[in-house]
């Protein structure tokens, strides 16, 4: 099957990112290090996996924050780990292979963490850290602050952001000058400070070596009895180091997840964001409020996407297709023109103009041809069907492979499997099998071949030949008027008899 062209989608869902170096001219300083902090339990989310290894849109917590980070090209990155470690480092592996991973074995606070990350840390520069938990950070926003950062030539930059409901954050305390003064977590802040609008996003930009003397200052005499990293803003600015604060505009970008409500909201967010970007490069979706779509997606112009559809994993989806409505597509390629109405498939490719659903169901491994017909309650695996066949209504086909303009006739069944193994059927081009036909692998059947309907077909049929394999029908004259006497059945036989 051809590979669907996709280059046009390509070039507009970049519209909204930035590409590696594009956002950091040469006037900027080099980005270091950057560290990641994700040794926390997440224990609101009362969950058996770590909190960072949650999905949104297709990719992980911390994926997303590892792809947003990767624009700013820092020379290292550091992820200190502590609960769950070992799916977290795992998953870190798979993703982020560059990544030094640091194990933090008591959670002594966000502070505690960054000494850890540094403790072998030799040289100079400029630092990024960033928490695993906050998905919707865009490149954007982190380019800005370390733009800010170099232009104030402060020691420290804080992103902060205006919160309706800043409970539960730091808040930023600033003098009556305007300037950034210190952080105070909500735990430890008076009724005034309560009220402070202004939260600590948990990112910041540091001069390393004003960061390493700051942090040796740390104290965790506070409402949690942790080394607080905040506490490192008003300790450089008591030394008389600059400190600064760079407000995002879009406060939903440092919204950090917790629990699963917050995950929920997070998901809409990103998900609402993955559509606009589709909708402005080009693809028609009815409903975005029902439609779900993976960041790793990618979908052509003129696709419509017909409400309560969910596009997950690498699916492609090229030009022109037509998706839904509710219709889910995992690990798909969907080639031009083609039509899913109803429809569940995972794994396989569609070929272009072919029409699957309503109700059918491809399971993995399912190859379609140009301009097929898959129709409904029709289940596929592991099989694939040749240009222009059908298979219009109540079938399975598993392990088959059917060559192009054959149709196969409605509740075909391809009998694979024989209790203990699988067993591949072969099916040529032109080829008519009749309806409610068993075709019991491993069996073949030639080009230009039919089948009876109602067969069960248990051996090869030749190219060209009439396959029957069911009893010849006899007819037993009579029969109900002599052994139904008096029945309905019986009169309604009698009267035709009398009207002949
Ligand atoms: C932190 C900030 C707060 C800010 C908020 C933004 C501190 C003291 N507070 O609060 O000002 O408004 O983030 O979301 O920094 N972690 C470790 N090791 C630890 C403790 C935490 O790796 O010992 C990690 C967590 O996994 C998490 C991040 O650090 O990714 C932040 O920790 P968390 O406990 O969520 O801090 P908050 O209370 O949210
Ligand atoms: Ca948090």
């Amino acid at each position: 099957m051809e590979e669907p062209d996709l280059s046009r989608k390509e070039k507009g869902y970049k519209l909204n990112r930035i590409r590696p170096g594009a956002q950091r001219g040469g006037e900027l300083s080099q980005l270091d290090l950057a560290i990641l902090l994700a040794a926390g339990e997440g224990k609101r989310m009362k969950s058996y996996r770590a909190k960072v290894l949650h999905e949104i849109a297709g990719r992980s917590l911390i994926a997303h924050v590892i792809k947003a980070i990767e624009p700013l090209a820092s020379k290292e990155l550091r992820i200190v780990v502590g609960a769950n470690k070992g799916e977290v480092i795992q998953h870190l592996k798979q993703i982020s292979p560059r990544a030094k991973t640091i194990h933090q074995e008591v959670r002594g606070g966000t502070g505690h963490a960054v000494k850890i990350a540094l403790s072998d840390y030799k040289s100079s520069g400029t630092v990024l850290i960033c928490s695993g938990d906050t998905p919707l950070l865009t490149s954007a926003t982190l380019s800005e602050l370390l733009e800010h950062h170099d232009s104030t030539r402060a020691s420290a930059t804080v992103l902060t952001a205006q919160m309706p409901d800043p409970s539960g954050y730091g808040r930023i305390i600033r003098s009556s000058d305007g300037m950034l003064e210190k952080i105070v977590e909500e735990a430890d802040a008076s009724q005034s400070e309560k009220e402070i609008v202004e939260i600590n996003s948990g990112v910041y930009v540091f001069a390393l070596a004003h960061l390493k003397s700051a942090l040796l200052e740390l104290r965790s005499k506070n409402a949690q009895g942790e080394e607080y990293l905040t506490d490192v803003i008003g300790i450089l600015k008591k030394s008389g180091q600059s400190v600064a604060a760079f407000s995002a505009d879009d406060y939903t970008q440092i919204w950090g997840i917790n629990d699963r409500a917050q995950l929920s909201t997070c998901a809409f967010l990103m998900n609402s964001r993955i559509c606009d970007a589709l909708m402005r490069s080009g693809v028609s979706i009815t409903d975005p409020m029902s439609t779900w779509i993976d960041i790793t997606a990618e979908i052509g112009v003129d696709v419509r996407i017909e409400p309560g559809s969910t596009i997950k994993g690498k699916t492609r989806i090229a030009d022109s297709a037509v998706i839904g409505p509710r219709s889910t597509l995992i690990d798909c390629q969907v080639a031009q023109g083609a039509r899913v109405v109803e429809s569940h498939c995972e794994s396989s490719a569609i070929g272009q103009g072919a029409q699957v659903g309503p109700y059918s169901h491809l399971r993995s491994g399912s190859i379609l041809g140009g301009n097929v017909k898959v129709g409904s309650f029709v289940e596929m695996k592991n099989s694939t069907l040749g240009a222009n066949s059908k298979v219009p209504h109540l079938s399975y086909i598993g392990d088959a492979k059917i060559g192009s303009d054959t149709n196969i006739g409605a509740a075909t069944v391809i009998v694979n499997y024989d209790g203990v193994e699988k067993h591949q059927t072969t099916i040529g081009d032109h080829v008519r099998i009749g309806s409610d036909s068993m075709l019991v692998a491993p069996v073949s059947i030639g080009d230009g071949a039919y089948t009876a309907a109602g067969s069960v077909i248990t051996e090869d049929v030749p190219s060209g030949a009439l396959g029957i394999a069911r009893a010849r029908q006899s007819n037993i004259l009579g029969w109900v008027l002599k052994r139904r006497k008096g029945s309905k059945s019986a009169e309604a036989a009698a009267k035709k008899e009398g009207s002949k």
